[in-house]
């Protein structure tokens, strides 16, 4: 008979490790790499002669001290960010994602586990199970991590006590059974000594199951191969009139010439033509394969959208609940817009809701109105279009996506798709008859929003109602939205937190985009003070309709003025959240008009305005 297995490819497993330094995993990683001749030569003998100078194992081989090879590490004593080793062994390669146990865990795991298989999560077999243990199980369940090991080290610390293993394994097994792991293998071992690592241990007779490599090398992973084809498009091929072609890479399942396929988002279908890559043409692509396909139909593709087969279409919505986990230091703020980029699909978006945030601690659902760094949501998200995707669960590719702050271009979240909502699906716009059009014909001049932002006592109100006044006495439609008035009526349950003060301007903004509809030419005088929520107002509407008008009047002047006694109150610390003090104002970066009211006069500002949307405006003189 032949022997086939050694011509075949390896397969890899992709895994990661969770624990922290005490727990020992840098160690039982070392462990691993040394005991399976993945450490070269040289690199064999700097470890004997640093674990003589750093090591904390005696005269001993200290392992962790392969792992932790930066400087910066051995110094701290610490292992920081995510780092990749390599490993082969004659039956597989792994490539293993080694996350630090200290404060940065969330966002350093959803980095190291979005394409991981398995998750080893340690524990000191001295401890049992610690509140940190319950925090990587859950995120690895989160991740969509569907296979576990828990490695019970140092049991050699606990005298290699059956009982308390068993004891161990059983608290394990209580604590998972919310979660959705398929499988969850307790070993006992001593990456120290190289029990049960590599090598099966003496010392543990009462111990039948796998060593960690064993079991390492005969996991078999659910991989994205089975699932239903998907194929993202993240370009259009067009080298010249003759080819058109999708590139992208193959986010589950496989296909072939002369299968039939789907523009998820269109639902105009075609069927696979060729299947192009740059060492000739393939008569097949799975799942990982970065490739060009060509259909049979010229249909109009672009990308974001995702290429899949008639049979199983991803969804295509505009709304879905997700998990989310929060990675900036900056706060989640719901309602505020941020880049909501999924696959090769980039939209704005906000989050609509926190339906709940998790203590990841010990799953406490608990209220929240803002995410802060580290922390995990269950969350409902509103696109400005609809995109196609899967759950999570079905696809890690297609059903996670990320958020990208629109200021700094900072990812500030990773998320995971649960299922669309369907609620803004039976809502459709309702045409009318009378329209923009018409009404600036009847008004003579085009609808404008004129957007006044700055501090409180800047100026905005005096010089915004000098500027109605003159428009007024041109016969122009106005309407002056002033802050300190809706705050009266509309807006009337919010506050100054950074949350409220984001559903201000957004609810501020849809006003205006109303009265600007109706023909107005609205002046908003608002201090608005973040620079994403005055961006996704200018948005709202059509281009050139928006014009921001920066008030700029350095904080002294407006704490002189004081025309409400706030300043006076807020410096005594009697407001809090106060914008200048407590509460940031980010100034515009390219207003349509800055003014100065330090060195001109309110209605010498008024004036020049005037001028300059008179012309803007189309007035007749
Ligand atoms: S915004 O920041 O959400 O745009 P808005 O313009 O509606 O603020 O309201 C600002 C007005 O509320 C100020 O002019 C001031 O009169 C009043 N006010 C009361 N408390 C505060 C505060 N903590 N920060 C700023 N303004 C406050």
């Amino acid at each position: 008979m032949n022997d086939m297995t050694a011509l075949e490819p390896r397969t890899l497993l992709r895994l990661l490790t969770c624990g922290s330094v005490d727990d020992g995993k840098s160690t039982l990683i070392g462990r691993l790499l040394f005991d399976t001749d993945n450490i070269p030569d040289d690199q064999r003998a700097s470890l004997e002669r640093d674990s003589r100078k750093f090591g904390t194992d005696g005269a001993n081989i200290d392992y962790a001290l392969l792992v932790d090879g930066l400087e910066a590490e051995r110094e701290q004593g610490i292992t920081i960010d995510v780092a990749y080793r390599f490993m082969a062994t004659p039956r597989r390669k792994f490539i293993i994602a080694d996350t630090p146990g200290h404060e940065q865990y969330t966002r350093n795991m959803a980095t190291g586990a979005s394409t991981a298989q398995l998750a080893i999560l340690l524990v000191d077999a001295s401890q049992g199970l610690l509140t940190q243990t319950r925090r990587h199980a859950f995120i690895a369940d989160l991740l969509g991590i569907r296979h576990v090991v828990l490695a019970v080290n140092k049991i050699d610390l606990i005298g290699h006590d059956q009982a308390r293993f068993d004891a161990i394994a059983h608290d394990f097994a209580t604590l998972a059974a919310r979660f959705h792991f398929h499988t969850i293998t307790t070993i006992p071992v001593s990456a120290r000594h190289g029990d049960n690592v590599v090598h099966r241990s003496a010392a543990m007779p009462w111990y039948q199951g796998p060593t960690l490599l064993e079991h390492l090398e005969t996991i078999e992973p659910a991989t994205a191969q089975t699932g239903p084809f998907r194929f993202p498009v993240q370009w259009v091929s067009r080298p010249d009139a003759d080819f058109r072609g999708y590139a992208g890479t193959v986010a589950g399942g496989a296909i072939h010439p002369g299968d039939a396929v789907i523009v998820a988002a269109s639902g105009r279908t075609s069927t696979i033509a060729r299947i192009v890559t740059a060492d000739g043409d393939r008569s097949i692509a799975n799942a990982g394969d970065a490739i060009t396909l060509t259909l049979a139909d010229e249909l109009d593709i672009s990308r974001g959208d995702i290429l899949a087969t008639p049979d199983s279409r991803p969804d295509v919505a505009a709304q879905f609940a997700a998990d989310l986990v929060w990675m900036s230091t900056a706060p989640l703020l719901p309602g505020r817009p941020y880049i909501v980029r999924i696959g090769t699909a980039s939209v704005s978006g906000v989050v609509s809701k926190i339906r709940h945030k998790v203590n990841v601690n010990n799953f406490d659902e608990l209220a929240a109105d803002q995410l802060t760094l580290n922390e995990v949501a269950l969350v409902n998200l509103a696109l400005a279009a609809p995109v196609a995707f899967d759950a999570y669960q079905d696809n890690r590719r297609t059903g996670a996506f990320i958020l990208i702050d629109r200021v700094t271009n900072e990812t500030v979240a990773a998320g995971m798709i649960r299922h669309a909502l369907r609620r803004a699906s039976n809502i459709h716009t309702q045409a009318l008859t009378i329209d923009r059009t018409a009404r600036e014909a009847r008004n003579g001049h085009r609808p404008a929003i004129l957007w006044f932002t700055g501090l409180s006592g800047s100026g905005k109100s005096t010089i915004a109602n000098l500027l109605e006044t003159r428009l007024h006495l041109l016969g122009a439609h106005t309407y002056l939205l002033d802050g300190d008035n809706i705050r009266h009526g509309l807006n009337r349950d919010l506050g100054f937190t950074d949350a409220d003060r984001v559903e201000n301007i957004r609810r501020v903004g849809e006003v205006a985009k109303l009265f600007a509809d109706a023909g107005m030419i609205v002046l908003v005088s608002f201090i608005s003070p973040f620079r994403a929520e005055r961006q996704m107002a200018r948005e709202l509407v059509e281009p050139g309709l928006f014009h921001e008008v920066f008030v700029d009047t350095p904080i002294d002047i407006c704490r002189q003025r004081d025309p409400k006694g706030l300043y006076r109150k807020a410096d005594a610390g009697q407001i809090r959240n106060f914008t200048g003090i407590d509460s940031p104002y980010e100034p515009p970066e390219a207003p349509e008009f800055h003014l100065q009211t330090a060195t001109s006069t309110a209605d010498d500002l008024a004036e020049g305005l005037i001028a300059a949307l008179r012309v803007r405006l189309g007035f007749p003189i």
